[in-house]
């Protein structure tokens, strides 16, 4: 969508999100809640401050990741006041804002001090933020009750949002591509990290997680963090999963590539891909996330027969005795939005055999979901099934020849429409 034609639909997310909030306050029974940026704490006995990226209700107005010492304050009925923190200093910089409209919805005031700015007469004010900035600041501070209610104006996504999330994976597929480039040429996963940031105009300050980038075993592990500078002596694999932020909006997207000569690592791709595949299509509304999670222990119970990783066993025996879940260990996905496991998936706990799934909800309209399946080759996770009399049905040759390809995930950000989902990132 061309930005202009974005930016125009901003005004009308801030005055659905002016309408839940009044919403909130009423029911909680405030008349004013002032929402702080936030700001970076410093190392200890250090000058230098941890990355900062705003808080998430802050985020779900503004967009504005950057912005520390910055408060917003909602009332009802009248327009949303965004006082923003712009000192006079010499040795950083102070952005300006661009004009754009949702300025008309918001009034934005600047002042150069840090501190909590006046805020007038107030009833029953409530402030949310990091409790580290809101010391000297007056009124209730983060009420249980109010903030989970604030949460859940984010389940939603407007078609603003929307937009912006379709902008963050166009942005982050074109990084995709580019590091996929770079690992057939043989560079390593520093390199490849290189390759898409270069491509997609981001430094790893301002992405949304810090990018996985994993080469052949390194791709077993699921949030593998470490980048090396020298290529493997035989390039296998590459997993990566990694993100843009887009006006405040994340993507999260996973590939994995199998090297040329690897011929049954680049089919157990093809396999997982076509069940993910598969796995986007049950997003619709009314279905419980759960179920296609469930769904996902069954299809990789069929790849692992297909396979031959695992022989003489039924799929439903191999879900029943754990062995799927050594080799896809997460959740199938999350909530995606201002932060990357968005907020308010999980209003009840998830089920005993799936105790790392981040979101628990039936889909609705207008939710945003990651779908992504994984399959790997992880030792401790094996070891336990090894030793056990499922052990007999590993064909252990195989795996050993699979495991220095670590593993494979692949994920997608899928929207629910009113008749069934739009794939983002394809
Ligand atoms: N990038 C972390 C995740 O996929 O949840
Ligand atoms: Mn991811
Ligand atoms: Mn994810």
């Amino acid at each position: 969508m061309p930005e202009q034609d974005l930016l125009s639909l901003q005004p009308a997310h801030l005055r659905e999100l002016q309408a839940r909030y009044e919403r909130v306050l009423a029911a909680e029974g405030f008349d004013s809640l002032l929402i702080a940026s936030g700001a970076a704490p410093y190392r200890h006995r250090d000058d230098q401050a941890y990355v900062f990226q705003g808080f998430g209700p802050f985020l779900h107005w503004t967009g504005l990741t950057g912005q520390e010492h910055s408060w917003l304050l909602i009332r009802p009925g009248q327009a949303p006041v965004l006082w923003l923190y712009q000192p006079v200093d010499f040795w950083h910089a102070t952005p300006e804002l661009a004009a754009e409209p949702w300025q008309q919805v918001i009034e934005v005031r600047r002042r150069p001090e840090p501190g909590v700015p006046e805020l007038g007469a107030t009833k029953r004010l409530a402030v949310v933020g990091d409790p580290q900035v809101l010391e000297a600041v007056p009124g209730e501070h983060n009420p249980e009750a109010l903030l989970a209610a604030i949460e859940e104006t984010r389940v939603h996504k407007t078609a603003y949002e929307i937009e912006c999330l379709a902008e963050a994976n166009r942005h982050a597929l074109v990084g995709h591509q580019a590091a996929a480039r770079a690992f057939l040429q043989g560079e390593s996963e520093f390199g490849i990290n290189l390759a898409y940031q270069q491509a997609t105009g981001q430094r790893e300050a301002d992405a949304p997680y810090h990018s996985i980038i994993g080469l052949n075993e390194h791709a077993g592990t699921l949030h593998y963090q470490y980048y090396d500078t020298c290529a493997p002596q035989k390039p296998r694999s590459l997993l990566i999963d990694a993100g843009v932020r887009y006006r405040g909006y994340c993507s999260d997207i996973t590939r994995t590539t199998a090297a040329p000569g690897e011929p049954r690592f680049a089919a157990l791709v093809q396999g997982l891909e076509a069940l993910q595949l598969r796995l986007c299509d049950m997003v619709a509304p009314r279905v419980d996330y759960v179920d296609i999670h469930r769904k996902t222990h069954q299809g990789i119970a069929a790849l692992l027969s297909a396979s031959g990783l695992v022989s003489g066993l039924s799929d439903e025996a191999m879900v029943e005795q754990g062995i799927t879940r050594a080799f896809f260990p997460h959740g199938i996905g999350h909530f995606l939005g201002v932060q990357v496991h968005d907020v308010a998936g999980k209003p009840t706990p998830p089920p005993a055999d799936a105790p790392f799934l981040r979101m628990t909800r039936t889909l609705e309209e207008g939710m945003v979901v990651t779908i992504e399946p994984g399959l790997y080759f992880i030792p401790s996770l094996l070891e336990p099934i090894r030793n056990s009399a499922a052990g007999q049905y590993l064909n252990e040759a195989l795996i050993a020849e699979l495991s220095g390809c670590g593993g494979i995930r692949i994920e997608d950000n899928v929207v629910v429409t009113a008749t069934g989902a739009r794939n983002l990132s394809r």
